[in-house]
C-alpha cells in the first residue's frame, strides 16, 4: 500500500460496502484518516465497518441511496455533525451498471444508471463541498472508468454516466481550486469485484488478452491511486484524469 500520512483527515466513501470502495475506505483508514462509509445494505455494509474497525481503524456506517437527493443532504449533515464539522477526503466510488445494447436500452436503465453514477456525485459533492470549503482545504476524487473515456458495446447508459463525472470533476476542479480543494477522477480498467465477476468467463479471457499486464486489477490497485490523490503533498494536482488498467487503452 502506498504510504501516505492521513492522520487527523476525515474521509467519506461512498459505496463502501464492497469491492472498489471498501477496499478505498480500508487503505484511507489504514493511512490513519477517519471513515464516514456509505452504502444501501445496513447489514453488509455494518460488517464491513466492523472489519476496518477490527483492524484498528476508524469507521462509521451511514445507510443512504446517493440518487436521492434529500437523503443524501440529511446524511451528510449527520456526518458534518459526528466528524467534528470538518470533511477532508471525499470519494464519490458508488455505481451501478445496468449493460445493454443502446437500441435496448429502456427508461428506466437509462435512468438507474445515470442516478447513481452522475446524479449521485453531483449530491453527495455538493452536500460536503461546503464544509470543505470553509475548512479551505478538501480532495474529492471521482471513480468514473475507462468506459467514460473509450466507451464499451452495451454501456451506452454507463459510458455516458462516467463522461460526465469527468466533465463534472474538471469543471469543480477549476471552481474550487483557490480554497485549496482539489478534484481528480480515476479511471479503472477491468477491477476484479462483484461488478465484473458476473460477467461470463469467455468474455473475461477476452478482455484479459488485451490487458498488458496480464491480470485484472484489484480494489487494492485503485485504493493506492486514491491515497495518491488525497495525500497532503498532492496539493498542486487537480482536474486530473487516471487510469489504473494495466495499460489496457492508453
Ligand atoms: P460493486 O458493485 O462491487 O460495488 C458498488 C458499491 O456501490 C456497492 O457497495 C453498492 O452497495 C454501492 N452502491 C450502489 N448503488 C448505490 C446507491 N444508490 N447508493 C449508495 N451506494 C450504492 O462495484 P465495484 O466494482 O466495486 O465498483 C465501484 C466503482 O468503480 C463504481 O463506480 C464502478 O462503476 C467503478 N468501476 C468499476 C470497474 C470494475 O471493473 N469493477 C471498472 C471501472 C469503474
Amino acid at each position: 500500500m502506498l504510504q501516505v500520512d492521513l492522520t487527523g483527515k476525515n474521509a467519506v466513501v461512498t459505496g463502501a460496502t464492497r469491492g472498489i470502495g471498501f477496499g478505498i475506505a480500508k487503505a484511507l483508514a489504514k493511512s490513519g484518516a477517519s471513515v464516514a462509509c456509505i452504502g444501501t445494505n445496513e447489514e453488509k455494509l455494518n460488517a464491513s465497518v466492523a472489519e476496518i474497525v477490527a483492524d484498528g481503524g476508524s469507521a462509521k456506517a451511514y445507510i443512504c441511496n446517493v440518487a436521492d437527493s434529500e437523503a443524501v443532504a440529511k446524511t451528510a449533515e449527520t456526518i458534518i455533525a459526528d466528524f467534528n464539522k470538518k470533511v477532508d477526503i471525499l470519494v464519490n466510488n458508488a455505481g451501478i451498471t445496468r449493460d445493454m445494447l443502446m437500441r435496448r436500452i429502456t427508461d428506466e436503465q437509462w435512468n438507474d444508471v445515470i442516478s447513481v453514477n452522475l446524479n449521485g456525485t453531483f449530491y453527495v459533492t455538493r452536500a460536503f463541498v461546503e464544509q470543505m470549503r470553509r475548512g479551505k482545504w478538501g480532495r474529492i476524487i471521482n471513480i468514473s472508468s475507462i468506459s467514460g473515456l473509450i466507451g464499451n458495446k452495451g454501456q451506452a447508459n454507463y459510458s455516458a454516466s462516467k463522461a460526465g463525472v469527468i466533465g463534472f470533476t474538471r469543471t469543480i476542479s477549476k471552481e474550487l481550486a483557490n480554497r485549496n480543494i482539489t478534484a481528480n477522477a480515476i479511471c479503472p480498467g477491468f477491477i476484479d469485484t462483484d461488478m465484473t465477476a458476473v460477467l461470463d468467463e469467455a468474455y473475461k479471457q477476452v478482455i484479459l488478452s488485451n490487458i498488458p499486464a496480464g491480470r485484472m486489477g484489484t480494489p487494492e490497485d485503485i485504493a493506492n491511486a486514491v491515497l495518491f490523490f488525497a495525500s497532503p503533498d498532492s496539493s498542486f494536482v487537480t482536474g486530473q484524469i487516471l487510469t489504473v488498467d494495466g495499460g489496457m487503452i492508453f
